[in-house]
C-alpha cells in the first residue's frame, strides 16, 4: 500500500485523486485543503464543482480508500507520495505582475511539508508551474535540519473541465518528469506505477524535470493558439462572405492540421490558457527572448480582440445604443458542462455591455453562483435568471455565450414570441440553426459568417 496525499482539493486535485482512488483500491488516497467548506462539500453528495460523472467516481472510493480532510499536517506525516495542486494564480503585484505565476501558495506548502515530514517523500508538482520551479522547491525541501531527502517530480495534469472523468480514465498520455539521479528515477517509477494500474505503459511518458514542466505550458499555448488562429480568421470571414465553419472543416481534414480546437467562438476562457501563456511570455522575457515572448503574447491579444469585437458588433448592430435595452446572455461558464467561470469570455462580454448601460440578464444552468462572485460589485447591476425562457422574455437581444446543449435545444419560436421586435440573436458559439432562426423572424449574427438580417442598412424591415 502506498499512502498518497494531495494538497489542494480544487478542479485538478479533487477529480484526479478520486480517479486514482477508484483505480487503485490498494492505495490510500487523502485529499486535504485549508478550505473547510470545500472539504465538507467533497464529503457530501453536493460536490464543490460540477463535473459530469465525478460524483459516481467519488462514491465508489470515498470512505473506502479516498478521504477528504482539513488535517494537512497529519496527512503530510503519513504520506509516501504528496501531490501538490494548490492554486498558482497570476501575480497581481510586484515584479512580473499580470504575467508571472504567484508561487506563494506553492512555497508555503513546501515549507509545511518540510516542517511536518518525519521521513523521505516524493513531492509531485501537479499544479502548472513555471519551468525550473522544481529547482526552487528542491532547495526549500532539501535544506532541512533532519536531513530528510525529498524527490521532486513533475506530473502535469492535462484534463479539461467538463470531460475530466473521460480524460482521466483514458488519457492521451501521462507525463512524469524527474531528476536523472538514481533516487530521481525511482521517484519517477513510483509515480508512473500508480498510473500504470489503469493507463497502458506506452502512454506514460517520462522525461527530465524541465521538459515536463515546460510541456504543460506549451501544450496549453498550442491549443490556445489554434483557437486564436481560427478566431482571427473568423473576423476575415465576416468581411468576405466566407463561412468560418466551412473553412475550419476544410483545413481540419488535412491530417497535418487536424480537426480539433478549431471551433470559432467569443474567445477562450478557463483558468489555464491565458495564465499559462502569460507565464510562458514572462519566462521568455526573463531569458531575453523578446521575439518569442511577443509571438506567444499575440495569442492572448487576439483573444481579447475577439471578445471586444463581439461587443462592438452588438452595439453597432443594435443602432449604436444599448442604454436601457434588455440583453439576455445565455451561458456564464467558460465552456459547457462546467460550473467554472474563471476567465469566462461571457463575463467580459457582460462587462462590456454594462459599460453601455444595457440591462443584462445572465442565465446558466450551473454557473450563476460563481459568476456572481467573479463579477464582484457589478453583480448588483445584473439580473441572474436560471430559466433561459424567463431571461429572454422582453429582451431586445440574446447573446449565446456557452455551448450548453440545453441552449441549442430551446424552443426558439417561443423565445422569439416573448421578445421585443426587431429581435436580435448573437450566436457566440455557432451552435444554433441560423437559417431556422432567421425564418422564425430573428436577425441572426453568428461568428465568422454573414449575418441573416431582415433589416436593411438603415435599419428598416425588408
Ligand atoms: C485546458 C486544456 O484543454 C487541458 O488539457 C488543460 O489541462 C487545462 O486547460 P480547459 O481550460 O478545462 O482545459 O478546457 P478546454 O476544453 O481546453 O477549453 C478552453 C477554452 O477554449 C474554453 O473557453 C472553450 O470554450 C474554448 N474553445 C475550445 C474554443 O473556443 N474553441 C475550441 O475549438 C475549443
Ligand atoms: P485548480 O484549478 O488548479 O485545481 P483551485 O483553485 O480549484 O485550482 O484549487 C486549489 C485549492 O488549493 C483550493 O481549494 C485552495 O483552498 C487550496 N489551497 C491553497 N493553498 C493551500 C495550502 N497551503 N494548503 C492546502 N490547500 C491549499
Amino acid at each position: 500500500m502506498t499512502n498518497i496525499l494531495c494538497i489542494g482539493a480544487g478542479y485538478v486535485g479533487g477529480p484526479t485523486m478520486a480517479m486514482i482512488a477508484k483505480q487503485c483500491p490498494q492505495h490510500r488516497v487523502t485529499v486535504v485543503d485549508i478550505n473547510q467548506q470545500r472539504i465538507d462539500a467533497w464529503n457530501s453528495d453536493k460536490l464543490p464543482i460540477y463535473e459530469p460523472g465525478l460524483l459516481e467516481v467519488v462514491q465508489v472510493a470515498r470512505g473506502r480508500n479516498l478521504f477528504f480532510s482539513t488535517e494537512v499536517d497529519k496527512g503530510i506525516v503519513e504520506a509516501d507520495i504528496i501531490f501538490v495542486s494548490v492554486n498558482t494564480p497570476t501575480k497581481t503585484f510586484g515584479r512580473g505582475a499580470g504575467k508571472a505565476a504567484d508561487l506563494q501558495y506553492w512555497e508555503k506548502t513546501a515549507r509545511q511539508i518540510v516542517k511536518n515530514a518525519t521521513g523521505p517523500k516524493i513531492v509531485v508538482e501537479k499544479s502548472t508551474l513555471p519551468v525550473r520551479t522544481a529547482h526552487a522547491m528542491e532547495r526549500i525541501l532539501n535544506h532541512n535540519p533532519s536531513d530528510i531527502h525529498f524527490d521532486v517530480v513533475s506530473n502535469p495534469e492535462f484534463l479539461a473541465e467538463g470531460t475530466a472523468i473521460r480524460d482521466l480514465e483514458a488519457p492521451d498520455r501521462v507525463l512524469v518528469g524527474g531528476r536523472e539521479t538514481e533516487s530521481g528515477q525511482k521517484a519517477i517509477q513510483a509515480v508512473a506505477d500508480v498510473y500504470a494500474e489503469w493507463v497502458p505503459r506506452e502512454r506514460i511518458i517520462t522525461t527530465n524535470l524541465w521538459s515536463s514542466e515546460l510541456s504543460k505550458l506549451v501544450a496549453n499555448a498550442f491549443l490556445a493558439q489554434r483557437i486564436s488562429s481560427i478566431n482571427a480568421i473568423s473576423a476575415l470571414c465576416e468581411k468576405t462572405e466566407a463561412n468560418v465553419n466551412e473553412v475550419a472543416h476544410a483545413i481540419g481534414t488535412d491530417s497535418r492540421i487536424g480537426s480539433r480546437f478549431l471551433r470559432s467562438s467569443i474567445g477562450f476562457g478557463g483558468s489555464c490558457f491565458k495564465k499559462d501563456i502569460l507565464n510562458l511570455v514572462y519566462l521568455c522575457e526573463s531569458y531575453g527572448l523578446t521575439e518569442v515572448a511577443e509571438y506567444w503574447e499575440q495569442v492572448v491579444k487576439i483573444n481579447d480582440y475577439q471578445k471586444t469585437r463581439f461587443v462592438t458588433n452588438i452595439i453597432s448592430t443594435m443602432f449604436n445604443t444599448l442604454a436601457g435595452k434588455r440583453i439576455a446572455l445565455l451561458g456564464a461558464a467558460f465552456k459547457a458542462d462546467t460550473s467554472d467561470t474563471r476567465e469566462s469570455a461571457s463575463l467580459d462580454v457582460c462587462r462590456g455591455l454594462l459599460e453601455e448601460h444595457a440591462q443584462v440578464i445572465l442565465s446558466d444552468p450551473h454557473a450563476l453562483k460563481n459568476a456572481k462572485a467573479d463579477l464582484g460589485d457589478l453583480a448588483e447591476q445584473i439580473i441572474f435568471e436560471p430559466d433561459p425562457y424567463k431571461a429572454a422574455q422582453d429582451a431586445h437581444a440574446i447573446g449565446l455565450m456557452t455551448e450548453w446543449k440545453m441552449f441549442a435545444d430551446l424552443d426558439y419560436q417561443k423565445v422569439y414570441d416573448s421578445m421585443v421586435k426587431p429581435a436580435f440573436i448573437f450566436d457566440g458559439r455557432n451552435i444554433l440553426d441560423h437559417q431556422k432562426l432567421f425564418e422564425i423572424g430573428f436577425n441572426v449574427y453568428p461568428i465568422g459568417k454573414s449575418p441573416l438580417s431582415h433589416l436593411d442598412e438603415e435599419g428598416n424591415w425588408q
